[in-house]
């Protein structure tokens, strides 16, 4: 692969002769050429910026030097859509392995580091009648320039090339290589300060291990970063995912469906959940975190969860009636339990002080009884918690 990089730093690149990069570009896989934009300037100072059209704060790019070096780099290449030209910015798309992925497939990236306010617009106008033209986003938050965003590029681009690593598999394994995020990773020694590496890991048992790392795979992903479990993770016709607005009326109808028995089981206790509005569900949806399963377009399940100090609040957690007693409420408990944050180590929850059938399940899910709610907190209640262990 070959790489041009136009910048005001070249001396920013420096880092990209150490490591396996350095030793890509030593074996001939990766050609990487940076260039001063400021060898194209032809005044005294070299200039490459100015004030911005319209006023305001800050300078920019002036467009003569980058259309001399791209017409000097020739962006339109030999290798007809095997090139791409890519313009860092903060108003791109996002950089994410997959683009990493596609890019690793062309034989050439020019890139285009912007530095002040911007490049001037028209470079990349007029690039994109000559290549394709790609802006991408590190991510949402402003650096000083581009340099450091496509050192980032180039990194996640070119380990990803053949021959790059020495154990293709390395780069299969990974964080984002199949959707979701790595699962914790641990080396010897055994015990360290009194910290032991989970056992299954030293069972020998490869079949357990795999399914250990699957499941702390999904585990971390759902804690961390929800937006990135989709709905195939769950039986075809289902979908698990963060509430919507939209989902508000179902769950309204869900919830006093479920709890009715409850009402029942508990004959003396005022229960939200049956007296609440429309307008009190869309409430709370904007303040807890909201976990929604779906059967076949059907909202089925639910379940909630909030911070408090170092506790996440469970709540609210339901499962249509017809589908009580076939594990949907133990897996939409370990996924709510999934999203709390890291600083949280202990999970809390109320049920009714007469729900014996829930009682059980809570405590087959590893919860204890932990106090009374008529001690002042939910009347006719009982509080659960559980120690967070991972
Ligand atoms: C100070 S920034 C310009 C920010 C611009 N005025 C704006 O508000 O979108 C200067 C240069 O840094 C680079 N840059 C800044 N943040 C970036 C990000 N999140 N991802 C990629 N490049 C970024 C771009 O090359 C950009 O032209």
């Amino acid at each position: 692969m070959r790489i041009d990089v136009i910048s005001i730093f070249p001396d920013y690149f420096a880092p990209l002769d150490l490591s396996l990069i350095g030793k890509a570009r030593e074996s001939g896989l990766l050609d990487l050429r940076v260039h001063d934009l400021r060898g194209w300037a032809h005044d005294r100072h070299r200039t490459v910026d100015d004030s911005p059209a319209g006023g305001g704060a800050g300078m920019v790019l002036r467009p003569e030097p980058w259309g001399e070096a791209f017409d000097e780099l020739d962006v339109e290449g030999a290798e007809l859509n095997r090139s791409v030209v890519v313009f860092p910015s903060p108003s791109g798309v996002p950089f994410t392995q997959d683009l990493a992925a596609d890019l690793a497939t062309r034989a050439r990236l020019v890139v285009g580091c912007g530095r002040y306010e911007g490049i001037d617009q028209r470079v990349i106008d007029h690039v994109a009648g000559r290549a394709e033209v790609l802006e991408v986003s590190l991510g949402d938050y402003v650096l000083n320039g581009g340099e450091v965003a496509a050192m980032a590029m180039i990194e996640a681009v070119v380990r990803l090339l053949p021959g790059f690593m020495g154990n293709p598999d390395s780069v299969v394994e990974e964080s984002h290589a199949d959707g979701l995020l790595e699962y914790p990773v641990y080396t010897r020694p055994r015990t360290w300060r009194g910290l032991d590496i989970p056992d299954v890991l030293t069972s020998g048992d490869h079949g357990a291990i795999t399914r250990w790392r699957q499941d702390q795979a999904l585990r971390r992903t759902a804690r961390r970063r929800p937006d990135l479990i989709h709905p195939s993770r769950v039986d075809a016709d289902e979908e698990l995912r963060l509430v919507q607005p939209a989902d508000a009326g179902e769950l309204l109808t869900l919830q006093r469906a479920c709890w009715v028995q409850e009402q029942q089981a508990n004959p003396d206790v005022d229960i939200p959940a049956l007296s609440e509005t429309l307008h009190d569900v869309e409430e709370w949806l904007r303040e807890w975190v909201v976990l929604v399963l779906r059967r076949g377009g059907r909202l089925v399940g639910a379940a909630r969860g909030r911070t408090h100090g170092t506790s996440w609040d469970v709540g609210r957690l339901m499962v249509a009636p017809d589908l009580q007693g076939l594990g949907l409420g133990r897996r939409l408990l370990a996924e709510i339990e999934a999203c709390a944050p890291p600083e949280v180590t202990t999970y809390e929850l109320y049920t009714g002080a007469g729900s014996a059938e829930n009682i059980r399940m809570y405590q087959r899910a590893g919860y204890r009884l932990s106090g009374w709610g008529d001690a002042g907190e939910v009347p006719g209640a009982v509080r659960l918690t559980k120690r967070r262990r991972d």
